[in-house]
């Protein structure tokens, strides 16, 4: 049962990936792995690299553009833009920011939050209780990534995992009770965070010639700390808001996870007593893109009716921060 006082439904999806295909072969080229290794270990085939001069906001305005013309908006129509992302073009301003510009929005409010993989599900619900608070209409959110500029193309550990892309949605009121987005259940724990973090960039390790000699400005990670935190954590998500909604898994129609790790989800598969068909996967075509990775799925689930009208469908991601969050959807 929805806890949200009016309804928010996903008026439209659009998503964008660029045309550069980097296989495993073409990686085997240049660290020391194989495709063997790297499909077995994470169901990944190939992933897609941005063009140089494409940054996220260029991915983002892409898939945004879908996303409202599915919706039948003009950028006119949009007062909200939020945008989550790991990779912004830069520190300031925002992306959303340049994503507005880009797309001609006229009256928006436009903000970046970051909550890493979990990020699009992060600015989900906060636009949703935006809308819900009557002060917005009609919310443009965003999750955009250009991961190739941030990891280290040395370290065979990281360098496979990731791709680019961009997903969005536009999310509206609606007067039909119980559809739409139903519910939310979102988590972090700041004290994992070093398992997975970029320490240069920031206030607190500026660029210098130092720190980029210390390979700094690239994404670290500890791969099987974070692949244990990432199970528990989506299988509690996915449990509590099931259990908060009275709802039992048999009567999700589709789980769209997080797509980091084809292991992962079919852990979380079988934690959740979920058969692998009812997951939706794209991974083998684009690895693991972040904030991206939700809606690229969303918009690519829709487009091949794999989800439609009147199923339940189950979002549910983890990420750095450690960030985490699950939500309950009722497809308009
Ligand atoms: N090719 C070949 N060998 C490799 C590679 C590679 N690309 N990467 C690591 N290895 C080697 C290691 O060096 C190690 O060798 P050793 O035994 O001689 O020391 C061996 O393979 C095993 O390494 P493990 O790290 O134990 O391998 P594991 O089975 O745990 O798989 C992986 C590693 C795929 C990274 C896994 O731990 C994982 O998927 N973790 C979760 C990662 C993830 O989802 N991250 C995204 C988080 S979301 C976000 O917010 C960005």
């Amino acid at each position: 049962m929805s806890i949200l006082p009016r309804s928010v439904v996903i008026k439209g999806t659009g998503s964008y990936t660029p045309d550069t295909v980097k296989t495993n072969d073409d990686l085997a080229k240049i660290v020391d792995t194989s495709d063997e290794w790297i499909f077995t270990r994470t169901g990944i085939k190939e992933r897609r690299i941005a063009a140089d001069g494409e940054q996220a906001s260029d991915m983002g305005a892409k898939a945004a553009t879908q996303a409202l013309s599915n919706a039948g908006l003009n950028p006119e129509d949009v007062d909200l833009v939020i945008v989550a992302t790991i990779t912004p073009d830069m520190p300031f301003p925002s992306t959303a920011c340049l994503i507005q510009t880009k797309l001609g929005i006229t009256n928006a409010v436009c903000m970046d939050i970051e909550a890493a993989c979990s990020g699009f599900l992060y600015i989900m619900e906060v636009a949703a209780s935006l809308i819900q608070s009557g002060r917005y209409q009609n919310a443009l959110i965003v999750g955009t990534e250009k991961l190739s500029s941030i990891l280290d193309w040395e370290d065979r550990t990281t360098c496979v995992l990731f791709g680019d892309g961009a997903g969005a949605a536009v999310l509206c009121p609606s007067d039909v009770p119980g559809t739409g987005l139903l519910d939310f259940k979102l988590g972090a724990d700041g004290a994992n965070g070093e398992v997975l973090y970029m320490p240069g960039g920031g206030s607190a390790n500026p660029a210098t010639g130092a720190s980029i000699d210390r390979r700094l400005h690239f994404l670290k990670m500890r791969g099987r700390e974070v692949f244990k935190l990432a199970v528990k954590v989506m299988e509690k998500a996915a449990k509590e808001i099931l259990e908060q909604n009275g709802l039992n898994s048999d009567q999700l129609a589709c789980v769209i996870p997080h797509q980091a790790n084809l292991r992962i989800i079919e852990l979380l598969s079988s934690r959740l007593e979920i058969p692998m068909d009812r997951f939706y996967l794209n991974l083998e075509k684009y690895g693991n893109t972040s904030a991206a990775s939700i809606p690229i799925a969303l918009d690519e689930a829709f487009r091949d009716e794999r989800i439609k009208s009147g199923d339940l469908i189950l979002l549910v991601a983890f990420g750095a921060g450690l960030t985490w969050g699950a939500a309950l959807v009722r497809c308009p």
